[in-house]
Formats: structure tokens, sequence, C-alpha cells
């Protein structure tokens, strides 16, 4: 009973100081904040805002009813989901998709911005009104992401080491005002690690896609491989989107898509609108490599055991 009322009470603070910060954010931003704070649920074993379905454990902005919405969505001929576990690149991706694919339009006239929507936090409407051919990021597994037996819908899959992965989520989780976390690096790695995170395990979600990386309407792509190369990186998405681009185009692609042009691009909806997080990016370091400045000699041991047994034999390697 007393714990009842103290997560009560937590919960309207936790209204009443998200209030003053939305006061001034669109309302489809204000709707996520409401959904999460209505439907997500703290426990011990789970310090963080979440909600749980069949056993899986999602964002609180997930509800049965959005999960709905995705298995009974009607793919169009030309769409495509870029698909991502959380923290490898989203919105990176997006953005380098819809400079190829709407080279003559700014974010700010997609809005609200397929960089900030992912599927399956978006209203039928939001998913109606996105421009045509429509790019649509999403987290979700393999098994759910919708597929049509009657026209081709394509699929970017990006994966990213699981080290900066993890990195990037853990500072994501603690300025995010939607999941509320605040929790430590190691408090975080173990739930990473076991999978007792948003969205589940890593190893789990990518594990998956690279069993389809050769299907015909699949491109497996590396975020490391992008940030070697990000003009080849145009090119192979343009080419698989069915896109011809000369040299220059690729060119301008991949300027407007570097960290540095994406982190000062006042267009973008998650520069314009960061009222969700507690910092002032989502765009935080951008490189490869940032684990070394967190992973102590014992978190790199375990993690190593895990990645090892994970991925060992499947030919997928960071
Ligand atoms: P860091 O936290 O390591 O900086 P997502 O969009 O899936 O949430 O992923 C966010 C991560 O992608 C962040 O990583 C962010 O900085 C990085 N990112 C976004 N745009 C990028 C770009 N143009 N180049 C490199 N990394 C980028």
């Amino acid at each position: 009973m007393k714990n009842l009322l103290e997560s009560n009470i937590k919960k309207v603070m936790f209204k009443v100081a998200s209030n003053t910060v939305m006061k001034d954010a669109p309302e489809h931003l204000k709707e996520l904040m409401e959904r999460a704070i209505t439907n997500g649920r703290k426990t011990k074993e789970m310090p963080f805002l979440h909600s749980k379905i069949n056993g899986s454990i999602w964002p609180p902005v997930i509800t049965e009813e959005q999960l709905k919405i995705c298995s009974t969505f009607q793919t169009s001929p030309g769409d495509v989901f870029l698909v991502t576990y959380p923290k490898s690149g989203t919105i990176w991706l997006a953005e380098i998709v819809r400079c190829i694919t709407q080279p003559k339009k700014s974010s700010q006239e997609n809005f609200p911005d397929p960089g900030t929507l992912r599927f399956e936090m978006a209203s039928y409407e939001q998913l109606e009104a996105l421009p045509s051919p429509r790019s649509i990021p999403t987290h979700l597994p393999f098994a759910l992401v919708p597929r049509s037996k009657e026209h081709t819908v394509k699929y970017i899959y990006l994966a990213r080491n699981p080290k900066d992965v993890a990195v990037s989520f853990f500072h994501f989780m603690r300025s995010s005002r939607l999941i509320d976390f605040d929790g430590s690096w190691e408090e975080f790695l173990q739930h990473f690690m076991k999978g007792n995170i948003l969205y589940g395990s890593y190893f789990d979600h990518v594990l998956e896609w690279w069993t389809h990386k050769d299907d015909d309407n699949v491109l497996f792509l590396k975020y490391e491989d992008l940030k070697k190369d990000l003009k080849g990186g145009v090119k192979i998405i343009a080419e698989f989107l069915g896109y011809k681009l000369s040299k220059e185009e690729a060119n301008a692609v991949a300027e407007k898509c570097t960290f540095q042009a994406m982190k000062s691009n006042p267009n973008l909806e998650v520069n314009k609108f960061s009222k969700l997080s507690k910092k002032s990016s989502h765009l935080r370091k951008g490189v490869v490599g940032d684990w070394k400045n967190h992973f102590s000699d014992e978190q790199l041991a375990e993690f190593n055991k895990l990645y090892e047994s994970r991925l060992k034999g499947t030919g997928l390697q960071f």
C-alpha cells in the first residue's frame, strides 16, 4: 500500500514536471509524453519507465493498441522499412534515405519527421501522412515488421557494434524524459546484457535480421562501415532503393549527413524539439569506439564472453 502510494505520488510529481517542460512542445510529442506517463511503469527490477506486453519489454509509449496498428498496417508498393535496434543510427539512416528520395524537401516539411517518428509509436493518420515513397523507421524485431505477398516492400537494417550501442543507449536512457532512468552504467549494462531492456536483447534482434541479409529485399548495413565511407554507403543505399545518383548528387547527400552537418541542421526535428531529452541533443558523439571510455576491465571481460557466445559462427562481427 505504502509502495503504491509512493509510486502514485512520484507519477504525479513527474507529470507536473513534464507538463512544465512540454508546455511549448508540438502536439505529437505531448501525446507521446502523456502516453508514457499513463501507460509506463517502473519496478524495482526494472527502474525505468517501460511497458510489458506478452512478456516483452517495450518503451512506455508502446501499448497493445499500438502493436495492433503495426500488425494490421497495410503496406504500399515502394514502402521501405528502416530497421534498427535502438541507438544504432536510426536518425542517421532516415536522413540519408530522405536526402536520396526527397532531395528538395527539408525535414521540416515532413513533419512529424520520420527521423523521430517510429512505426510502432505512430498513429494510422501519421503513417498515412508520410510522403511517398514512405520510409518508415522502426525498432521492431523481424517477426513484427509488416511484409507483403502482393508487392515488394524493402528493408534496410542498420547494425552497430553492441558495445557502442550499449553506451549510447545508457546515455539516452539517462537523458530521456520518456524513460526516466537514473541508474548507473553498471546497472544499465547488466540490464542490457540480460536483454532486460526496452526492445529486448540486442543479440536476438540483430541475429534475426542477419539471417535475412541475403534476401533480395533486404539491405544489411553496419554503422561502422557508414562512418568509414559515407559516400560509398550513400551509393549502396541509393542503388538498393532504385535511384541512380550522379557522383555529385551522392557527394551532396553524404555532405548533408555527416554528424556535424546533422547536428547543426536547424530543420531536423531532433534538433528543433529536443524537449523529450534532458540533454541538448540526440546526436551525442557519433563516433566508433566510445565504449573504451565506459567499460571497466571486468565489464569488458563479461561482455566479450557474451559477444563470443552469441556471435561466434554466425559470420557477424564488429
Ligand atoms: P551516440 O550516442 O554514440 O553519439 P538512434 O538514431 O538509433 O537513436 O542512434 C543514435 C546514435 O546515432 C547516437 O550515437 C548518434 O550520435 C548517432 N548518430 C546520429 N547521426 C549520426 C551521424 N550523422 N553520424 C554518426 N553518428 C550519428
